[in-house]
């Protein structure tokens, strides 16, 4: 066989999956659409034009996102999840071994769109205790003659966030294109979308996946200035978003606020369980605006092997630089929560 240079050398997206009892490894939401978005979705399926290409679809989801910004459809481009999206910024502005820099830790697929785009990417490091040094990154993005730089806020699998004013100081002090990837920025509160009138080498990606529980139907946006967004979408084939998802993701936008108190029951979830777990002796939980938290043991692969006899899928990062010992673990449902918090008891009590 004949593959691409450097095809298996590629690094992977590392995840185990099995039918978990309890899944909480991919900071989805525990939870189907809310009764009445499920119910207005399966109507608005039962009239989709199947023969058509999904032009007027596209339009109308991509002006609801425009206009909830004060921005216009020229601004959005929408992606198979924000994944898709991050990667064609990636191919945009890789290439070459052109240089992308982002922090480290943060979400692992950074590394592999570099490496697809056939960019150098460049990490920033977060401090000890992983939080975030923007003069570190602002420095790694100047020195390096940067192509792009990315900000995970909050940050995925940290869990800790930057205020807009960071993000605005590092969009200051830098000249390349800046991409913050707010995927789990509904859990936070404070986008950094209010800048994007003010400084054009601003891009936000954020997603439909984590707070708006639409992971299966594969839905994210980059909002950003109008020539960004045409250069970027060359890199798309036509018609790349299905109409199944387009038309589920516009009524899921339409009744958003439908969303806002699970959003709050998740923040309060996470809160419980932080302050929860943060009274177990050998447990670190680390400060989350997201609806994960991290969490430091002794030996994280033991508690991660605790979790699967219960047939809990948690995300551990095995010997990952940085994250050694750590898991990260999603909010589920109360009880879900519960038992969580009740393995990790008995782990520490060496009782599991
Ligand atoms: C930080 C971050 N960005 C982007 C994504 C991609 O999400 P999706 O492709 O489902 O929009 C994820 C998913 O876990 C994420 O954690």
């Amino acid at each position: 066989m004949n593959y691409r240079t450097g095809l298996s050398e590629r690094p992977q997206y590392d995840v185990v999956e099995k039918p978990w009892c309890i899944k909480v490894n991919a900071n989805e939401t525990n939870m189907n659409l809310p009764p009445l978005v499920f119910e207005r979705v399966m109507s608005r399926l039962s009239h989709v034009a199947f023969n058509r290409y999904p032009n007027e679809e596209e339009d109308f989801l991509k002006e609801a996102i425009a206009k909830s910004y004060s921005l216009t459809k020229q601004n959005v481009l929408l992606g198979g999840g924000s994944s898709e999206i991050i990667e064609k910024l990636f191919y945009s502005f890789g290439g070459d071994d052109k240089a992308i820099v982002y922090p480290m830790p943060s979400f692992s697929m950074y590394r592999i769109y570099a490496y697809a785009a056939d960019a150098k990417g460049v990490v920033a490091p977060l401090k000890e205790d992983y939080s975030f040094d923007a003069e570190e990154f602002i420095e790694t993005v100047n020195k390096n003659n940067t192509s792009l730089a990315v900000l995970c806020n909050p940050n995925n699998p940290t869990g800790g966030a930057v205020p807009v004013e960071t993000v605005e100081h590092i969009v200051k002090n830098i000249s390349c294109p800046f991409l913050v990837d707010e995927a789990y920025m509904e859990f936070y509160g404070k986008s950094a979308t209010p800048l994007l009138k003010k400084y054009p080498n601003l891009l936000i990606a954020r997603t439909f996946s984590k707070a708006y529980g639409l992971a299966a139907a594969r839905v994210g946006y980059l909002l950003a200035d109008e020539k960004i967004i045409d250069m970027v979408s060359r890199s798309f084939m036509p018609y790349h978003m299905n109409v199944l998802s387009l038309v589920t993701a516009d009524i899921v936008y339409q009744m958003r606020h439908e969303y806002e108190p699970r959003i709050a029951m998740i923040i309060s979830e996470r809160k419980r369980v932080a302050a929860e777990l943060a009274k177990i002796d050998g447990i670190k939980v680390y400060p989350s605006e997201t609806n994960f938290l991290l969490v430091k043991c002794g030996n994280g692969e033991a508690l991660n092997e605790a979790f699967v006899r219960k047939n809990i899928g948690v995300r551990s990062f095995g010997k990952a630089k940085n994250l050694e010992n750590c898991l990260r673990i999603s909010m589920g449902l109360r009880e879900e929560n519960d038992e969580i918090i009740d393995v990790i008891k008995l782990f520490s009590e060496g009782r599991d």
